[in-house]
């Protein structure tokens, strides 16, 4: 990862050209042998990444999806979540993790996240009624949720988990990797994820056999093995071209994590100790978890102001979801939902630049920049 000085001061939020010239050449020898065999739906190049996903995490079955948002639903369905059951998720969330819930045919039920922005245990807890089907932890900004609290619950009251894990790819709690605890879950490959494909892309996992036929079945117009159609499907299979972009991707990721720790520990030396300022959990000193840092999700007690500072001196940054967690879209239909802390939350957070394109000086820049904006530099 080059350094060089950040002589420019235009800090952009995500570097999109990026993704393809960190490895244009392997790309391009993938994409034109993918065009030139003519391999295009459901071939080896998908198997291959599956595979790849599959020793990667170390769990039984992957497929690989269209889409984050198709893997949820599929992942649900495949659980046995459906009609009459309900689904408890964090507001502070993707709306596509409600909308796979309703498009299971389940409902959502919106609860309050913790101080590390990740679903409240407690508030599950407090959630659970008699029509309490599964949990939905999102594995939120790379880090994975506290598995052994929600398991707990879920052993309490006969529930099964099934994992939002978007942005949680390479993530682990206590050793165990995002994405094989639950009953089933899901991946996106949005290209602003840590791992990023050039379009949309995503995979479900489980570890139960009988789910992983049905997911097999869902991704594929309900077809089997030999082609025969023996239940209702989907058409939602990851391309194969797009299976062959993140093969190579899929080689370079363990640095790209390494990369990402490193650029969350910059950011902690330069702005720890700014009392108004709260950080995401350092990379360091918690055993149980192990973050990949999809998003550098702050808080400020004066964010807007921050925000509009930042943007003057040329940096890009962003509010997740726009602005806007789940419960507080009033056209879903789900009623007034009272979520303080997530309300209070969402007067306070933003996301800095973080991925793979940051050099060290743009990151030093930024906390710079920080520093002068509450009047402490150095
Ligand atoms: C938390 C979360 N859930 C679900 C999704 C849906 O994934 P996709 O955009 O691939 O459909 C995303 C990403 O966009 C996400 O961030």
């Amino acid at each position: 990862m080059s350094n060089s000085p950040a002589t420019a001061t235009q800090v952009p939020f995500f570097r999109y050209p990026h993704l393809f010239q960190q490895q244009r050449d392997e790309i391009l020898a993938a994409v034109t042998d993918v065009m030139e065999r003519g391999a295009f739906i459901l071939q080896r190049d998908l198997q291959e990444f599956e595979a790849g996903l599959r020793s990667f995490l170390g769990v039984e079955h992957a497929w690989g999806v269209a889409n984050g948002t198709d893997g949820l639903i599929i992942a649900l369905r495949a659980a046995g979540v459906g009609p009459g059951d309900e689904v408890i998720v964090p507001s502070h969330t993707y709306v596509a993790s409600a909308a796979s819930i309703h498009f299971a045919g389940a409902t959502p039920v919106l609860v309050e996240c913790g101080a590390d922005h990740l679903i409240d245990p407690a508030a599950v807890e407090a959630a659970v009624t008699p029509r309490t089907r599964a949990i939905m932890p999102v594995q939120l900004n790379g880090r994975t949720c506290d598995m052994d609290a929600l398991q707990r619950i879920t052993d309490r009251h006969g529930l099964v988990i099934v994992e939002d894990a978007a942005q949680g790819l390479g993530s682990r709690f206590r050793g165990r990797p995002a994405g094989t605890f639950g009953a089933a879950a899901e991946f996106s490959f949005y290209p602003a994820k840590v791992l990023g494909c050039f379009g949309d892309g995503g995979a479900v996992t489980t570890n139960d056999p009988q789910v992983a036929r049905r997911m097999m079945l869902l991704r594929d117009h309900g077809r089997d093995e030999t082609g025969r159609v023996v239940t209702w499907g989907l058409n939602s299979r990851l391309d194969n071209l797009h299976a062959a972009i993140l093969n190579v991707k899929l080689r370079h990721f363990e640095g790209e994590i390494t990369r990402r720790r490193q650029l969350a520990r910059l950011y902690r030396e330069g702005l720890e100790g700014l009392e108004d300022m709260t950080l995401p959990p350092g990379p360091d000193g918690d055993p149980d978890h192990f973050d990949v840092y999809q998003n550098y999700e702050v808080e400020s007690g004066r964010r807007d102001a921050l925000r509009a500072h930042l943007e003057g001196d040329g940096v890009r940054t962003i509010i997740q979801w726009a602005g806007t967690p789940v419960h507080q879209f009033e056209g879903l239909g789900l009623g007034p939902v009272h979520l303080p802390r997530t309300d209070r939350l969402f007067t306070r957070c933003f996301l800095l630049p973080m991925n793979t394109s940051l050099t060290d000086d743009e990151v030093q820049y930024i906390c710079a920049s920080i520093r002068r904006f509450y009047g402490r530099a150095g």
